[in-house]
């Protein structure tokens, strides 16, 4: 579809979607649709609840934050449990500024974001629908024209209880243009819009000298005293500060620990009451949610000043951990590529995972639990199951330290050091080792690392470059074997006729100088250990196979490589075994032959058509285990 199209069916969904009505009307579809009334509280909860939550193992996963976030769900689910689920229920965290505290580069803002993105799109459903005061620049909650003294009589009707006072600026229109009639007030339906400021702001500090608490809640419009008379005239005033604009969603307060005193005053009493000063005016009614992020250092020296602590007590603090899964880890990373310019880049396997390894380890705590080292922690962790551990010590780790994530490496820094190294060497191909380079580089030129976590980083560097070899070579025996199809059956037709020879008491020929020969003892004991036949048990073992041999030549079938299990699974070991020389060989010869270079070819082509690399990786891959084979 084009473009073009798109915005045209954009505008006729937002077409289809307009209601205007009176106060009358709107009190109708009310009974009709009671949730619409909802506190900006209530939406974003039911936002992420309607977007489907599942449990896996006893544990919350919104489908929410899925696509943007991972590795998080139980930060995530505290978060929603305790404070919007509450704040929903009309709790009193509602009331208290939440605040993100993590690491940096740890998704706090990229949460933010999500709550926004989300907002803007569920004010477009049916039931995340909202509803305000035409033409107010606050967006006001069309309930607030009920007079104070009906508004029990109004719970008693419709169920809703009603908080929050008509603002000035509404309180004089109603008067005068709607000669008091607050049924004939209307009403339209509003969708959030950051763009168009339409219930979800950002507010930033900028220089705190020249920073205008306007920036907040508005200002006085001097252009219009004239035509109103004086400066206590709501009209003349602006409502048009990220708190007046961010009313009935949400507004982002960046930097919040960083801003002046008196905004956050402002805030106090705001979340508190639930309203803010504004002009010269009755205090302003406001219902939304308010989110800052900060990190850990700066959330401490907050709180360790005693002039803060009023507004301590009404700031709510949610963590925001980094991710501790490996794989987790990597899926950040390749969203974070996919998103960046470095998306043409050839990335070979393994080297955003061998980076998580060294990323993962950087945030994890030493275990305290007996027979635990770190790098089992990692895999235990990871999900993967760890010999003499189950799911209550996955458990009992966790609950070791409640500090484990909020700090280490930030999937950032990782990725800078990835692109730094692209764009130095001009590469179009990058693999596991020079990832591991350029994050060891990157260290010492990192400012904010201690010596002792640098040391501690270089260790596991070493760490992850030990997996980062286990995982190579296993790769390209993989590819060999495969390629080794052939010698699998080669090695069972020689196993075998060494075998009839055996158990017939005959010689062998050998094929090339016609000579007579003893059954090759020594070959056939090489396939039998592989898969703990004894000195006493050979003997029956070759015979059962012999018969086996000759029970499917009476039906006619053919034996070969998967007739018989055992055998199969010692051919395969042994091949793999012996690969152990052969890959060393193949791969590290200067000077490889016809058949070596055939061979070299076919493995290559299987690493690139199957397992995911190109060809320069694929020949770096096959150097690099031919040099770890020599060593
Ligand atoms: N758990 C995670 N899941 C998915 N992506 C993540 C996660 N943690 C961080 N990221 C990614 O890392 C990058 C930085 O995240 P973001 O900017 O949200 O962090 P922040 O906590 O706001 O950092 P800062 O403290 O620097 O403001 C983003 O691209 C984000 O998508
Ligand atoms: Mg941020």
């Amino acid at each position: 579809m084009s473009i073009l199209k798109k915005v045209e069916q954009f505008r006729e969904e937002e077409e289809r979607l307009r209601w205007e009505g009176t106060f009358a009307d709107y009190l109708e579809l009310l009974k009709e649709k009671p949730w619409i009334a909802q506190t900006a509280h209530s939406r974003v909860y039911n936002m992420i609840k309607d977007a489907g939550v599942e449990e896996v193992n006893g544990k919350k996963e919104y489908s929410f934050f899925k696509d943007q976030l991972y590795g998080v769900e139980e930060s995530l689910e505290k978060l929603v449990e305790e404070y919007f689920h509450s704040a929903a229920k009309r709790l009193d965290v509602r009331k208290r500024i939440l605040l993100l505290m993590g690491p940096v580069s740890g998704g706090k803002s990229t949460l933010v974001t999500m709550l926004k993105r989300g907002l803007e799109q569920y004010s477009k459903t049916d039931k995340g629908a909202v509803f305000a005061i035409k033409g107010c620049p606050m967006h006001e909650d069309p309930l607030h024209l009920i007079p104070t003294h009906l508004r029990k009589d109004f719970q008693d009707e419709y169920g809703i209880k009603i908080e929050g006072n008509l603002s000035p600026l509404n309180m004089m229109r109603v008067e005068e243009e709607y000669g008091g009639r607050i049924e004939d007030v209307l009403v339209e339906r509003i969708f959030f819009s950051e763009d168009k400021r339409t219930g979800i702001g950002t507010f930033s500090p900028s220089d705190p000298k020249s920073q205008d608490i306007a920036d907040l809640t508005g200002s006085i419009d001097f252009s219009t005293i004239a035509e109103y008379g004086s400066e206590s005239d709501p009209r003349a005033y602006r409502f048009d500060g990220e708190l007046n604009k961010a009313n009935r969603g949400m507004m982002e307060f960046q930097e919040m620990l960083k801003c002046d005193e008196k905004f956050l005053w402002h805030l106090l009493s705001l979340t508190q009451e639930g309203n803010f000063k504004a002009g010269r005016f009755a205090l302003i009614s406001a219902d939304e949610l308010i989110v800052a992020h900060t990190n850990e250092s700066e959330y401490k020296s907050f709180i360790s000043n005693k002039k803060n602590e009023a507004l301590h007590s009404r700031i709510i603090v949610m963590k925001v951990p980094y991710n501790l899964k490996v794989s987790e880890e990597e899926r950040i990373y390749k969203k974070m590529i996919q998103d960046s310019d470095l998306a043409h880049v050839h990335i070979a396997p393994h080297a955003l995972k061998v980076a998580a390894i060294f990323t993962i380890l950087t945030r994890l705590k030493e275990p305290a639990k007996q027979g635990v080292d770190l790098l089992k922690k990692m895999r235990l962790y990871d999900g993967e199951s760890v010999e003499g551990f189950n799911s209550q010590d996955l458990e009992e780790l966790k609950q070791e330290d409640p500090d484990e994530g909020m700090s280490g490496i930030d999937p950032r820094y990782v990725i800078n050091r990835i692109s730094s190294a692209i764009i130095r060497k001009q590469l179009t191909s990058i693999n596991a080792l020079d990832v591991l380079r350029s994050i060891k580089e990157g260290l010492s030129e990192h400012a904010s690392i201690s010596k002792e976590d640098r040391e501690r980083y270089m260790d596991f560097i070493a760490v992850a470059r030990k997996e980062y070899d286990a995982i190579a070579k296993k790769e390209v025996q993989k590819a060999f074997v495969y390629s080794y199809d052939e010698s699998a059956k080669t090695l069972m037709d020689n196993y075998l006729d060494n075998v009839e020879a055996y158990c017939n008491k005959n010689k062998l020929r050998d094929p090339l100088t016609g000579e007579e020969m003893t059954p090759d003892e020594k070959l056939m004991r090489s396939i039998e250990e592989q898969i703990g036949i004894s000195e006493n048990a050979k003997k029956a073992f070759r015979e059962e196979i012999l018969i086996r041999i000759s029970a499917y030549a009476r039906k006619g079938k053919k034996f070969d490589y998967n007739s018989h299990e055992r055998l199969r699974e010692a051919i395969q070991k042994k091949l793999f075994a012996d690969l152990k020389d052969i890959v060393k060989i193949t791969t590290s010869t200067k000077t490889p032959d016809e058949s070596q270079l055939k061979k070299v070819n076919e493995v290559i082509a299987r690493l690139i058509d199957e397992h995911g690399y190109n060809s320069v990786s694929a020949n770096e891959l096959l150097r690099y285990v031919g040099s770890l084979l020599n060593r």
